[in-house]
């Protein structure tokens, strides 16, 4: 059984000036900035974060804090949910600002095939053109029978979404890991846990190690 993924995300490339981070002193893997003793003055100079009671480095980078998304409507249709994220989070980070807010379409094409598209609702923006990567075109209803089960987080949740085999109920990717979903102007993130022997392809450009 192969069971294809399908995601589907636009950008659009400009250039941003905003670089604004922020400091959290309780965040982890911060990074030291300056030099030993350094003065709180100088650490500022440097555009950098000072904390003097903590344990770690007193003066720090300043880190970049994500926008978290929330559902905040969650629609079943004919072939599956149409989902609304919002983030109310809208401190500029290094990739500009989080788009918000975003659709959730999820649409369960075939019995092995689910699409799940992410993108702004409002502004319409540049796709790979479908004579550069052919899309199937997507039916009208929901198969009878699916090879797969989609699950997403509910109403106010941190939005996730996870695909288990309906067989074995094997879990094939959960968004429900880092950051979930960063979608900025000039980056988007969604990640997933993989298993050992994993069978996914054509997504991810980075992948972390963890151990268990
Ligand atoms: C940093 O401060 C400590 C305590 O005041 C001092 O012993 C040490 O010599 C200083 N190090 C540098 C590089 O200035
Ligand atoms: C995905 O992860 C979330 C959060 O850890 C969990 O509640 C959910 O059950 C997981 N779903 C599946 C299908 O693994």
């Amino acid at each position: 059984m192969r069971m294809r993924l399908l995601f589907t995300a636009a950008f659009l490339l400009t250039v941003w000036g905003i670089n604004a981070q922020i400091c959290d002193d309780n965040a982890k893997n911060l990074q030291n900035c300056g030099w030993l003793n350094m003065t709180e003055q100088d650490c500022h100079n440097y555009n950098c974060c000072w904390a003097q009671s903590r344990l770690g480095p007193n003066c720090y980078h300043k880190i970049f804090k994500p926008a978290i998304y929330k559902v905040s409507s969650k629609e079943t249709t004919s072939n599956g949910y149409t989902l609304v994220l919002t983030t109310k989070d809208i401190i500029p980070a290094k990739y500009g600002i989080a788009i918000t807010p975003l659709q959730v379409d999820i649409y369960m094409e075939t019995a092995d095939r689910l699409r799940v598209k992410i993108y702004d609702p409002n502004n319409h923006r540049w796709e790979i053109p479908t004579r550069i990567v052919p899309a199937p075109n997507p039916p009208t209803n929901k198969p009878v029978y699916l090879n797969y089960n989609i699950e997403t987080s509910e109403l106010n949740e941190v939005f996730w979404f996870a695909v288990e085999r309906a067989t074995s109920g094997e879990v094939i990717f959960n968004s429900s890991v880092g950051n979930s979903l960063l979608f900025y102007d000039q980056y988007i993130e969604v990640g997933s846990q993989l298993p050992k022997a994993f069978n996914l392809y054509g997504l991810g450009k980075n992948m972390y190690f963890v151990s268990s």
